[in-house]
């Protein structure tokens, strides 16, 4: 690349050493090596690099989480430019333009320090309820499409950022207990089924306000408004939807 073509953004990192520490802005101005470099593969290359930022400071290692870098594990979820989104999945060359791109930590979850939070109250709502299969699974193949596309949550936290109902103090879980909810429904009856269905009115059903406002939030692109129609057919209304049109 020529260095008149060199592309460059800001970063502005929102940092803490730790949950008591106040919140600061770290400013740098970093270089886009390719097209396709994200937000999570910037962050790994601060950290293995020797960056100063615009007061001339060296940047300590930021501290975030990521695994897979490919959409598929959840970990790297963070506020980017006001929206919650996975760092793997936001390039920075959509950011060029702007010239700036934010980053914080998601706001709905305990601080650990920089962009890590702990999510942990996501995983242990899904244990509390008692969101599993007892058994064998009754597979309706009508429906497989739906199930499938359920089953696809990460449980990133994306959709609970953009709630306006949700935080870790309610008992409403949100849309990441309703996806683990919408794969297992179809699949249980007798006594499992009607538990499931009255764990689902209370955890999800009675807490949503029905706002869609996580609609367009997930990285995984889940039908949530399908996913929730579907699930309150079943769990409230004791109906059944038709399977989803082959897009
Ligand atoms: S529909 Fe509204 S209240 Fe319900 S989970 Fe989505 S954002 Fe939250
Ligand atoms: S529904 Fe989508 S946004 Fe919400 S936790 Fe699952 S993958 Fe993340
Ligand atoms: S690192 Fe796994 S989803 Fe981003």
């Amino acid at each position: 690349m020529k260095e008149a073509d060199r592309k460059s953004v800001r970063l502005e990192i929102l940092r803490a050493a730790d949950a008591e520490s106040e919140q600061w802005l770290q400013h740098i101005d970093y270089p886009v090596s390719d097209d396709g470099e994200n937000v999570a593969s910037a962050l790994k290359r601060i950290n293995s690099g020797c960056f100063t930022d615009t007061d001339g400071r060296s940047v300590e290692p930021v501290g975030f989480e990521c695994s897979c870098l490919q959409k598929k594990c959840g970990a790297c979820a963070m506020v980017i430019n006001g929206t919650p989104r996975l760092a793997c999945d936001a390039r920075l060359s959509e950011f060029v333009k702007s010239g700036t791109v934010r980053i914080e930590p998601l706001k709905k979850f305990p601080l650990v320090r920089d962009l890590i939070v702990d999510r942990g109250a996501v995983f242990e709502r899904l244990s509390e309820l008692r969101i599993w299969l007892e058994g064998q699974g009754r597979a309706d193949s009508r429906i497989k499409d739906d199930v499938y596309d359920a089953s696809r949550c990460l449980q990133c936290g994306c959709c609970l950022e953009v709630c306006p109902n949700f935080s870790t103090a309610v008992s409403f879980g949100g849309m990441s207990t309703a996806m683990a909810m919408s794969r297992i429904i179809p699949m249980v009856s007798g006594e499992q089924r009607k538990e499931l269905y009255s764990t689902y009115r209370k955890a999800v059903f009675e807490g949503c306000g029905k706002s869609l406002a996580c609609r367009s939030i997930c990285p995984a692109g889940i039908d949530i408004e399908r996913q929730l129609v579907r699930s309150n057919a079943a769990a409230v209304w004791k109906r059944r939807l038709r399977p989803a049109k082959k897009k």
